[in-house]
């Protein structure tokens, strides 16, 4: 093959690649384009590092190429050109240079790192807000102590505020990660880890479990809700005194099949339901959820399979399929599912 060619087949692929990942980039899911102070923070620390990468390149490269030609062999002349070992003072400036650039670097990480992990304050204050974050096999608990009450698979944020982020694990090690956001950080059995992050702008911004913990681990995805303080305001409340009391037949049939089948393991808060299960992902408010299992759109398709068959939908899941549900029971339940705010 001809050098050309060669180089042109290299340069195809090459391209392909970089088609590739551009493919990847989900709207509101960028490292490079960070949405709140936190990940900014971590943005800033990427860029210092590339910066250093750059100038040892240029500096290595420059003397590599300066060496090449300067000391290129000349035709008709064989002797050995004069041969320079344990020169002091090359030898102190290349471990000096690269020391000062660890410096350079260390600092300021160790810096965000510590600032990244702040414990959260101890008294209840405007600006702050704290979550609990509990990773499961392939959910995600979202706690918030102060108004008492817990949610799942999204994350409900106030806009311009710091949110304080307590994460532990259920059973394995999960990461939790929101790359417009901040992260990562990983969830370890046993321990309490901390994090900080917030958003500038409302959106709904994606989250995703970013540690192999199982057969799911691709499909542990979770939504970041960030709304201005007064619509979190109103969410807040809604989930503190939630509608959940059925009101048409359908629906009521569907609290009765809801708590003969799932309230051993999943929650429903504002019922009189007596069992509540904290195995499972607390549904209270469902039906205003963009997904369904955090993952698929919360459309009547989506959620009939997920009920019926959800190994095909997330493999190793511990949720059980209910195909065996009569129709009318299977359509209620749902309705009622539905019917949650
Ligand atoms: Cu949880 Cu990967």
């Amino acid at each position: 093959m001809s050098r050309g060619k060669y180089f042109g087949r290299i340069f195809f692929v090459f391209t392909m690649f970089a088609l590739l990942l551009t493919g990847c980039e989900e709207p509101m899911s960028n490292v490079l384009d960070p949405q709140g102070g936190a990940g900014k923070e971590q943005l800033a620390l990427i860029n210092l590092s590339v910066y250093i990468m750059v100038f040892v390149c240029v500096v290595v490269f420059a003397i590599y190429f300066y060496v090449l030609i300067r000391f290129k062999q000349k035709p008709g002349d064989n002797t050995i050109p004069e041969q320079v070992e344990g020169n002091m003072k090359l030898e102190l400036l290349w471990i000096v240079i690269p020391i000062i650039l660890l410096v350079i670097l260390a600092v300021p990480t160790l810096q965000t790192t510590f600032s990244l992990a702040e414990k959260a304050p101890k008294e209840q204050r405007d600006d702050v807000v704290k979550v609990k974050v509990t990773a499961h096999q392939f959910w995600w608990e979202f706690e918030y102590p102060e108004y008492g009450f817990k949610t799942a698979q999204e994350l409900h944020i106030p806009t311009g505020k710091k949110v304080f982020l307590e994460l532990q694990s259920d059973d394995v090690v999960h990461s939790f990660w929101v790359p417009s956001l901040a992260g990562k950080t990983d969830l370890v059995p046993g321990r309490i880890n901390r994090m900080k992050l917030d958003a500038d702008k409302p959106g709904t911004y994606k989250g995703r479990c970013a540690e192999l913990c199982g057969a799911s681990h691709a499909l542990m995805n979770f939504q970041v809700v960030a709304e201005k303080p007064s619509d979190f305001d109103k969410w807040v409340e809604k989930r503190k005194k939630p509608s959940s009391e059925p009101q048409t037949v359908a629906q009521k049939e569907g609290k009765k099949v809801f708590s003969q089948n799932c309230m051993s393991c999943h929650a429903i808060d504002g019922t009189n339901l007596k069992v509540k299960g904290d195995k499972a992902p607390n549904l209270t408010g469902f039906g205003e959820r963009k997904k369904v299992a955090g993952l698929m759109e919360n459309n009547e398709e989506n959620l009939d399979q997920w009920l019926k068959d959800p190994q095909s939908l997330k493999p190793g899941t511990y949720m059980p399929g209910f195909s065996h549900l009569s129709k009318k029971d299977m359509s209620s339940l749902q309705e009622y599912l539905r019917s949650l705010e």
